[in-house]
């Protein structure tokens, strides 16, 4: 449940797993703001949103880059003067190859959007909801933060980074009202698991085999959980990294 009004905002929402989380947070009755570097899917995104009788706005942003980060957050302050909920979706794969093949541009670029940028929309998250003293943030794991995985190491780090420095901040903020938990889907069916198995369907099986439910994840299962975790339904829950994996790393 949310209270009326409440504005949440997703990064990486153009497409895939943000763009379902942000048509479940207008289902839920949230404003919803989508932030994605892709400025052609993203105003779609925002017109299927206002189609379904939701309120949603784009804002172009480069999550890898800071001054827009800043200017997203601020854009969010000025307008709406609140933020009750954020799902710190954005990331990409990077390059495929093991460690002593990943060349440093790789692991820049990808720590560089799914770590340092996913840190500095934290931190503006939480300046915007430390007034109020309430607020609920989901950042985007991945199993690949829980387990090991073989061929994206720069990948693997930035995720591993995501889910300490969410168990790290909840702590720190805990008290003031504030909850901060990841989520770390398996394999989910999106264009990012497209590129890695090039839709060869005998790869895709591999993928699907690497769950004990023997099938990928959806993006709307995975929205759900996001949308769940930022609610009320939610209150205690914070520190988090709640695999969404069909049982894969319980194994
Ligand atoms: N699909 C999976 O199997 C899977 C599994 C575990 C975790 N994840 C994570 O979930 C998140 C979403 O993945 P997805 O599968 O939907 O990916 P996707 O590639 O299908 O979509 C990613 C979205 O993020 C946007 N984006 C990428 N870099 C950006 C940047 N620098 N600034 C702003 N927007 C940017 C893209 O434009 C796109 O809209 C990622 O963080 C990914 O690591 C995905």
């Amino acid at each position: 449940m949310f209270k009326k009004d409440a504005v949440a905002l997703v990064t990486g929402a153009a497409t895939g797993i943000g763009l379902e989380t942000a048509l479940a947070f207008a289902r839920a009755g949230c404003q919803v703001v989508l932030a994605d570097r892709d400025d052609v899917r993203g105003p779609q995104a925002v017109e299927r949103i206002r189609k379904l009788g939701g309120q949603a706005v784009f804002i172009r942003t480069d999550i890898g880059n800071a001054d827009d980060v800043i200017a997203l957050h601020q854009h969010i302050k000025d307008t709406f003067g609140r933020l009750d909920a954020a799902c710190n979706n954005a990331g990409i794969e990077g390059e495929q190859g093991a460690t002593a093949d990943c060349s440093l541009e790789n692991f820049d670029r990808v720590i560089a959007i799914n770590l340092r940028g996913l840190f500095v929309c934290l931190q503006e998250q939480i300046k915007l909801m430390l007034p109020r003293k309430r607020g609920a943030i989901v950042n985007m794991a991945s199993v690949a933060g829980l387990v090991g995985f073989a061929g994206l190491p720069a990948y693997c780090a930035s995720k591993g980074g995501v889910v300490q420095l969410t168990r790290g901040c909840a702590l720190e903020y805990a008290e003031a009202g504030i909850r901060v938990n990841a989520v770390c889907p398996g394999a989910i069916k999106t264009e990012m698991i497209d590129r890695i198995t090039q839709k060869d369907p005998a790869t895709e099986k591999q993928f699907a085999a690497m769950h004990p439910m023997n099938r990928m994840g959806t993006p709307q299962e995975i929205a759900d959980t996001v949308v769940w975790l930022c609610s009320s339904q939610a209150s205690f829950i914070t520190g988090q990294a709640l695999a969404v994996d069909g049982g894969m790393v319980a194994r």
